[in-house]
């Protein structure tokens, strides 16, 4: 009798752990964190009237649903794990975004099935229709580089990045190892103290960013040239 209260007791603990969905910790400092790195499809140039899954989709899933705690490889909630393409595509049907879960799950008004989970907020009407547009365009997994490294200001190269890339774990009062990168301030600091750059880098003894996969170098070099230049409010 006393073991079955056991094997409850551990059943219900486990379950209380699993429920807590905040943006914890998932790699040790120092472990070169971001997990596996795996490598981009061929990169095409942009082309304006489409929406490219390693450039747009994948980063928006990544910073807003696949946290520690939630759609990330350990803890790949309902079976999810939303950090890769074939990961994402069980929640897809090509062509047809309203007839994708993804789509239904990120833009119902029903509080329990809303994703991300309340407190965090819906994703942006912006973000919302990129995903539509992706997956009508035949939800490929493709991939383009059009970032120019003479457009380093931090309004135009350096706050497009970290809204695209970065913010959804990193902003506010619950904001990923107290680091908010929604405002000039914040990331004026991690990049005088060294730890933007260490990050990015994937240098040793700084947690790999963003998780999962590195920044095109592209746009490292912006956020480099941006530091070099005197991380202007510019
Ligand atoms: C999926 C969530 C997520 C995304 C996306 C993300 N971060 Fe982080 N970030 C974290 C977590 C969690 C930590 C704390 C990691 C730790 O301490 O082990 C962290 C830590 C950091 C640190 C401190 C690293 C150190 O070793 O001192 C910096 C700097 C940082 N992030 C910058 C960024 C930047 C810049 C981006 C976008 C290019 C980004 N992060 C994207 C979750 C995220």
């Amino acid at each position: 009798m006393s073991k079955l209260i056991k094997v409850v007791a551990v059943l219900l603990l486990s379950s209380v752990i699993y429920v807590s969905c905040k943006h914890e910790i998932p790699f040790p400092i120092g472990s070169g964190g971001g997990g596996t790195v795996i490598p981009p499809p061929a990169t095409v140039t942009c082309s304006a009237d489409t929406v490219y899954f390693q450039n747009t989709v994948l980063p928006i899933i990544i910073s807003n649903c696949a946290m520690a705690g939630c759609h990330d490889a350990i803890t790949h909630k309902e079976g999810l794990t939303l950090t890769n393409y074939n990961g994402i595509m069980k929640m897809v049907k090509p062509g047809n975004a309203s007839g994708s879960k993804l789509v239904s799950v990120i833009t119902t008004n029903n509080s329990g099935d809303v994703m991300p989970p309340p407190p965090m907020a819906k994703l942006s009407t912006t973000q919302i229709d990129a995903i539509k547009k992706w997956i009508n365009q035949g939800a490929k997994n493709n991939n383009c580089a059009s970032c120019d490294t003479s457009s380093f200001t931090y309004s135009v190269a350096v706050k497009s990045i970290m809204a695209n890339k970065c913010n959804g774990c990193h902003s506010g009062a619950s904001a990923s190892a107290a680091i908010d990168l929604t405002t000039y301030n914040g990331v004026k600091t991690v990049a005088l103290n060294g730890r933007l750059m260490g990050s990015l880098q994937f240098k040793v003894g700084f947690v790999g960013m963003p998780q999962g996969a590195r920044l095109p170098d592209c746009e490292i070099k912006q956020i480099q040239k941006w530091i070099d230049a005197g991380t202007l409010n510019n």
